[in-house]
């Protein structure tokens, strides 16, 4: 839980500093540039320039600073040095930032110049399925009913929504309680009230729903090799409605079909 009075502040910096992550590295990713790069001067960036720290970076072990996550790559994906980016790449950025205590949690997809007609149009399901769940926040409402409102909205533009991996609550610790499902579970019925945060992070898929975790322990990948996307922020229960604690300038959550 999060202090709406005393601890709010804190919250909405350090998800602000996350969000500064992913407006920063946009500049740099072209054609020919490696995820290992990526992961280089995202990391020098939250600690030179942020004062801030990575909170993936030896989280349970992962090796680097950010996920960077291509195509079929589901999540979790481990930024390497021989790992280059190429056109027509659609490419799934996480960057999880912890300062003075409390974390904040994001991210999106970035398409490598001309992507493919379907793979376009995966990215802007999965950025619209976050958008209508968040809008339809209110203190009050239960998980499962997000679930629902994601599910719904995948299935009705022909993709499918993975069921492995879910939202967390966050906050003062990086995975919290409730899991955040984004498809809808009976069970799943416990109600957002005010000073609760979670992530919402739904990775949906142009095949099949189906996964597969890497020998490497970390990246998972779609089983049929179909198309991944994902988008991720934070989001903080208030007395009255939501704050998007991750949201970058520019960005307006408005949902258009
Ligand atoms: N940021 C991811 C999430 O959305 C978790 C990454 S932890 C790692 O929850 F260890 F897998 F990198
Ligand atoms: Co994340
Ligand atoms: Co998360």
């Amino acid at each position: 839980m999060i202090n709406l009075d005393t601890e709010l502040e804190k919250m909405l910096i350090v998800g602000n500093l996350a969000s500064k992550v992913l407006d920063m590295i946009k500049l740099y990713i072209k054609p020919g540039i490696s995820t290992g790069e990526l992961n280089d001067i995202c990391n020098l960036y939250i600690e030179k320039k942020l004062n801030a720290k990575s909170a993936i970076l030896n989280y349970k072990g992962f090796p680097k600073s950010i996920c960077t996550s291509i195509n079929e790559v589901v999540c979790h994906g481990i930024p390497d040095n021989n790992r280059y980016i190429k056109e027509g790449d659609i490419l799934n950025i996480d960057v999880t930032i912890f300062k003075d205590g409390f974390y904040g949690d994001t991210s999106k997809m970035f398409c490598v110049g001309k992507v493919s007609k379907i793979a376009s149009r995966l990215c802007l399901v999965a950025k619209k399925s976050l958008y209508l769940a968040i809008k339809n926040i209110y203190p009050g409402i239960k998980l499962n009913t997000i679930g629902k409102i994601i599910e719904n909205f995948v299935e009705f533009n022909g993709f499918y929504v993975v069921k492995d991996y879910c939202g967390h609550g966050i906050g003062k610790k990086f995975h919290d309680n409730p899991q955040v499902l984004h498809y809808y579970s009976d069970y799943n019925n416990y109600v957002l009230k005010p000073g609760m945060a979670i992530t919402i992070e739904p990775m949906i898929n142009t095949i099949s729903d189906g996964v597969k975790l890497m020998k490497d322990g970390w990246t998972v990948k779609t089983k049929d090799h179909g198309l991944s996307a994902q988008y991720e922020h934070t989001i903080l229960i208030t007395k009255n409605g939501y704050l998007v604690t991750t949201l970058r300038d520019n960005e307006k959550i408005d949902f258009i079909i």
